[in-house]
């Protein structure tokens, strides 16, 4: 039985990509690593819990010893590192700990997995899930390709590029198979509410201000976070070790449009009378050194690899509404820790 070590697999990517390898994979024993912090929550794989081929391991990756003996213990196979510290505002009032996760967390699981596999790196991978923010920021024009000069610009991305630097420099430096995906802004269920969707969703519901950074016509493409684990399994299967790919769902939006977007949804959902809570829009400061643009370039994944999206944004858009009102549980479940304390104090320095 393959062993893959999947970490931050209780985070909002991760346990999509956990359920997704789980029921597709019985014969690959999936082991999910987190430390659980605040983004972290088991209750997003309540469903799996209980299958044959999970295993929980709570533990940090930032604990070289810890990682080192978690190596030598279960000899994984392969490795699909997503553990992170994800938030561009928290990486702005606390970049230290963005340091230690993503990039002490990943030199200790790059030498740990060397330590391992030593000779024999047949049929073994390292799979680093990294992001589109390493490149920068576009201008209204372009997009960013897999050989796209690296340009990041807040200590998160700052963090993920200096990640990704070393994963692809312990591949050309030791021989180790990586490979590397680098994909834009994702959404769907399970989402921690500080990141711009489900934030807005749960504002409006409650009718609570929606704090639009700038003139909010800064844009992101958005890709539905299943349609990135199936990207995920792709190149974990068929990707070319050393290479990189980009991955995206050519679905770009200006910020206000998509809230706009946003506020129709839910008082649809509501029965609200449709647009009436873009009253709720509140223009606050600027995000410091806020990018402008995204937009990615995914054609060698779709070439190369076959992949493409499979949703179109105005029906991903009306799940994922869906999903988090549905869902009043887990919200309540997922912010019951200091979650509203940091988010109330980050809102009231705007
Ligand atoms: P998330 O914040 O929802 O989840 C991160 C997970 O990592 C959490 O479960 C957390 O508990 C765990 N974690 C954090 N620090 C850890 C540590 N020291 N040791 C072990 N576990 C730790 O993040 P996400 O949005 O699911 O992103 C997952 C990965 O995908 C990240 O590497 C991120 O950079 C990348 N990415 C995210 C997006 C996006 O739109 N969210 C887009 C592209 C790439
Ligand atoms: P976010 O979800 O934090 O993702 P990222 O910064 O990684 O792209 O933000 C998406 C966009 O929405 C980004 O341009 C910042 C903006 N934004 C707001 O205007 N207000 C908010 O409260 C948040 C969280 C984000």
């Amino acid at each position: 039985m393959k062993k893959i070590l999947i970490t931050g697999g209780a985070g909002f990517i991760g346990s999509h990509l956990v359920r997704l390898f789980v029921k597709k994979y019985p014969d690959y024993k999936i082991i999910n690593l987190d430390k659980l912090t605040y983004a972290g929550n088991l209750a997003n794989l309540k469903d799996i819990e209980n299958e044959p081929n999970y295993e929980f391991v709570k533990g940090d990756i930032v604990d070289e010893k810890f990682i080192h003996q978690l190596f030598v213990d279960y000899k994984f196979d392969g490795v699909i590192h997503l553990a992170a510290e994800s938030h561009v505002d928290r990486s702005i009032t606390n970049p230290t700990e963005f340091i230690y996760t993503n990039i002490v967390g990943t030199v200790n699981l790059l030498n740990a997995a060397k330590h391992i596999w030593k000779d024999n790196f047949k049929d073994k991978l390292f799979y680093h899930v990294s992001t589109d923010e390493v490149y920068g920021s576009l201008g209204n024009e372009g997009f960013f390709v897999e050989t796209t000069a690296y340009d990041p610009h807040s200590p998160y991305s700052a963090s993920k590029a200096s990640s990704d630097h070393l994963v692809r420099a312990y591949h050309d430096t030791f021989g180790l198979p990586i490979v590397i995906s680098n994909c834009s802004n994702n959404y769907g269920g399970y989402q921690f509410p500080e990141k711009l969707i489900p934030l807005f969703i749960n504002n409006i519901q409650n009718n609570k201000p929606l704090p639009v950074y700038g003139k909010g016509e800064n844009v992101r493409d958005w890709l539905y976070v299943d349609d990135h684990a199936n990207a995920i399994d792709v190149i974990y299967h068929n990707g070319k070790i050393g290479d990189t790919y980009n991955i995206g769902g050519n679905n770009e939006w200006k910020n206000i449009d998509l809230i706009k977007v946003l506020c129709k949804t839910v008082d649809k959902l509501i029965g609200r009378e449709e647009g009436t809570s873009e009253r709720l829009i509140t223009y606050v400061k600027d995000r410091a050194g806020h990018d402008l643009r995204y937009a990615i370039d995914s054609s060698k994944l779709q070439k190369e690899l076959g992949w493409k999206p499979s949703l179109q944004f105005e029906e991903g858009i009306e799940e994922t509404v869906a999903w988090y009102l549905n869902n009043e549980e887990w919200l309540k479940n997922v912010t019951s820790g200091d979650y509203l304390k940091y988010y109330e104090k980050q809102y009231d320095k705007r």
